[in-house]
């Protein structure tokens, strides 16, 4: 790994969907800093086996820690190329049942994610004149489901960031966009009752749900190769929803 690598933070990056976006940057090329809020054992296992990587914590919900963060990361890597939004967490339930307290905690990792995202931008992608920034969303944002109100109101409110973002950022060489996936195998999904799963298998086309490596494969292309893109929301599911 020479000093000249491109960085990428990744956040969440200690499991599921976030530790196979770090895998394909690295794949990639790219140093990859390891985010995680308590899957410490997990992201030093991970970023271990990628070349020139580096672990990161903080919870994204208290604005001090990110930007204790990014102090950390300017020290370890000196830039920072590539941000992908992948940390999110979920309330579910009827909505008339649901408590403040559920919104609350959703909509903190909504305004960690806006926070940490403004802060990139300044402190990185504006003086480098360059970046790439990858927010994972979801398909429910955009279809909607039942029990999840919260979670599709802020996933559907993270896909309109990324539309506002790349207006505001207009003229300049940083591209702003969401990746939305449908169902994906990961711990989150593992833990459905079989009811639950084959009704979801139902509506996929594919009839299946898919693989983490999957998702990956769409941010590695969006933080690289693609460079007409901007603005725009990545469907990956499987069929069940094209935009
Ligand atoms: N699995 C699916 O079917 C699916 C479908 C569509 C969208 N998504 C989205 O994909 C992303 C990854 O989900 P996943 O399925 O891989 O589930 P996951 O393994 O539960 O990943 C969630 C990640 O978010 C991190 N996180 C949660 N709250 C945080 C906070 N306050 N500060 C910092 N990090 C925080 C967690 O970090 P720690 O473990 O270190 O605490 C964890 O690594 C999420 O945004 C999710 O909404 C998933």
């Amino acid at each position: 790994m020479n000093d000249e690598a491109k960085v990428a933070l990744v956040t969440g990056a200690g499991t599921g969907i976030g530790a196979a976006c770090a895998r394909a940057l690295a794949d990639e090329g790219f140093r990859v800093a390891v985010h995680y809020r308590s899957s410490d054992v997990k992201a030093k296992e991970l970023a271990e086996k990628l070349p020139g990587a580096f672990t990161l914590q903080a919870d994204i919900t208290e604005p001090e820690e990110v930007d204790a963060l990014l102090v950390e990361l300017k020290e370890k890597a000196g830039r920072l190329d590539v941000l992908v939004n992948n940390a999110g967490t979920n309330r579910n339930g009827p909505m008339a049942s649901m408590k403040i307290d559920d919104y609350d905690a959703v909509a903190a990792v909504t305004r960690g994610t806006w926070y940490l995202t403004k802060r990139v931008i300044r402190r990185f992608m504006l003086r480098q004149k360059s970046g790439r920034i990858i927010s994972i969303t979801s398909v429910v944002g955009h279809t909607g489901n039942r029990g999840q109100s919260v979670y599709t109101m802020m996933k559907a409110g993270l896909d309109a960031m990324t539309k506002s973002l790349a207006q505001e950022l207009a003229g300049r060489p940083i591209l702003v966009n969401s990746v939305a996936p449908g169902f994906i195998a990961t711990e989150m999904t593992e833990e459905l009752p079989d009811e639950i799963r084959q009704g979801i298998l139902d509506k996929i086309p594919q009839g299946r749900m898919g693989e983490p490596e999957e998702v990956a494969d769409a941010v590695a292309w969006l933080a690289t190769r693609a460079s007409y893109v901007n603005g725009s929301v990545l469907h990956v599911n499987g069929g069940m929803y094209g935009g």
